[in-house]
């Protein structure tokens, strides 16, 4: 249960990186003495005293996408959600890993600290300037943001790779086990879980990335693990505890084990259903709460995902299926994995839809949607995670090059990282990764995106290029 002393210390810790932010926007448009500027500074203070005071150092960290205040990771509260991307942005621009605040600060040491965040801003070597500027200071230090080395990021991305696989692998196992009537264990489903909930904690972009490559032969398989690692990684954008992403990761997992009951030949049928087959898919749900209460080592805390299975297709308003009379209202979970399910599967080519839509056009699709189906607040909250160009997307640049969407930058949603895969003179490459929020020496981006392409016009093997 979290306690009221919880929630003041998160709004506090949320209220510090918010008025840090502020300061640095006002700063950006006014001298530092103007009254904008002097009174953000003087809020900051407020917040912050109070706290050095108390625990005599504290340190403001960026990791990855997130703060961490004393080590804790601040959440992302949708109110304050702009300021807090843009802090990301100008701290990962001037290569910024941490703030340490040291006895009680004055409005002079964040003066000081001002003018070294903005001579940064112009200089070549923005960590070197702000480090020597704020070696005047004894009480505000900074620290480097640690960088991961381009061999790092390789095996970074061969372990994420290998607890996708293994995930697939572990679901293909499963539903095979149910449909030959062996007992399947829960407790792999639940190692399998937590690992990819560390992951997305520590590498959300790489693990989402594979969840953009899909791969139609095994749906089914990719499916599952798609909408666990999309609902995990949207649970953890609105701040829920490592044990309850388990928790939603196995429920999501699970979502679809109803579908083994579904005949093969219309579970794979190329062309449309018929009204006799739509009423064997509708039973899924109700198959799947079945299937899940026969589960070994289900627990009180797992029995969640009955539910998931039960809702994940009754919609936000409950004019889905199953349907249901005097029904309150779809379970957070459900909710959360709906979202993540309806995208998956509209961006995958399935065996009745050999062609899957384009991120983008899914999520537009959706957000036409909201309201209705899905829960407007969180598909807000997967929008921007997801971001305009979503991981796999295929882009043309004004510079003539074809891109595919790399990574997608917190703050400018419009400029994600893009890796060349056609080069200006038309010849296929691979690589480099570009940032689009790159400029030139008078301040114009170098690259932008003219429009998005459809991939499945191109011969363009996705996981050529992601894995
Ligand atoms: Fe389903
Ligand atoms: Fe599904």
């Amino acid at each position: 249960m979290v306690n009221r002393e919880d929630i003041a210390e998160r709004k506090s810790s949320q209220d510090i990186v918010n008025q840090l932010s502020v300061i640095l926007r006002n700063a950006q448009i006014h001298d530092p003495n103007n009254i904008a500027v002097v009174t953000a500074i003087e809020r900051f203070i407020v917040l912050i005293n109070p706290l050095v005071e108390l625990e005599r150092t504290v340190a403001l960290e960026l990791i990855g996408e997130f703060f961490y205040l004393d080590g804790v990771r601040i959440r992302y509260s949708l109110e304050y959600l702009l300021n807090f991307d843009f802090l990301i942005r100008e701290f990962k621009n001037r290569e910024i890993g941490s703030i340490i605040f040291k006895d009680n600060i004055t409005a002079d040491d964040i003066k000081l600290f001002l003018k070294a965040f903005i001579a940064a801003g112009f200089s070549e070597d923005p960590y070197d300037k702000m480090s020597e500027i704020m070696s005047q200071s004894h009480r505000i230090e900074v620290d480097r943001l640690k960088k991961v080395k381009e061999g790092d990021e390789v095996d970074v991305r061969k372990i994420i790779k290998k607890t996708y696989f293994n995930a697939v692998s572990y679901s293909k196992g499963v539903m095979n086990k149910i449909k030959s009537g062996e007992k399947v264990n829960v407790k792999k489903a639940k190692r399998i879980v937590e690992t990819m909930v560390d992951q997305i904690l520590e590498e959300e972009q790489l693990l989402l990335s594979m969840t953009a490559i899909k791969d139609y032969d095994e749906y089914t398989y990719h499916h599952s693990v798609n909408v666990s690692i999309l609902s995990v990684a949207l649970g953890q954008r609105i701040g829920l505890s490592r044990k309850v992403l388990t928790e939603l990761g196995l429920a999501a997992l699970f979502h679809d084990i109803g579908k083994i009951e579904v005949p093969h030949e219309v579970l794979n049928k190329p062309s449309n259903f018929n009204e006799e087959e739509w009423k064997l898919i509708r039973k899924h749900p109700i198959w799947g709460v079945r299937s899940i209460l026969k589960l070994r080592g289900f627990d009180p805390v797992t029995m969640r995902s009955s539910i998931v299975a039960f809702e994940h297709h009754l919609q936000y308003d409950l004019s889905g299926y199953p349907k249901v009379r005097d029904y309150k209202e779809l379970d957070f979970f459900s909710r959360i994995v709906s979202i993540a399910d309806q995208y998956d599967a509209m961006t995958s080519a399935r065996v009745y839809s050999r062609i899957p839509m384009t991120p983008d056009k899914a999520l537009s699709l959706m957000i036409e949607r909201a309201e209705k189906e899905l829960d407007p607040l969180l598909l807000k909250f997967f929008v921007n995670m997801i971001g305009v160009f979503p991981i796999g997307s295929l882009v043309m640049l004004d510079s003539k090059e074809l891109g595919l969407v790399y990574e997608s930058d917190v703050v400018f949603v419009d400029r994600p990282r893009v890796l060349i895969i056609v080069d200006s003179k038309g010849r296929r490459v691979k690589g480099p990764v570009l940032s689009l929020t790159e400029k030139d020496k008078y301040g114009r981006y170098l690259r932008s995106v003219t429009k998005t392409l459809d991939i499945s016009k191109y011969k363009i093997n996705l996981a050529e290029y992601l894995l």
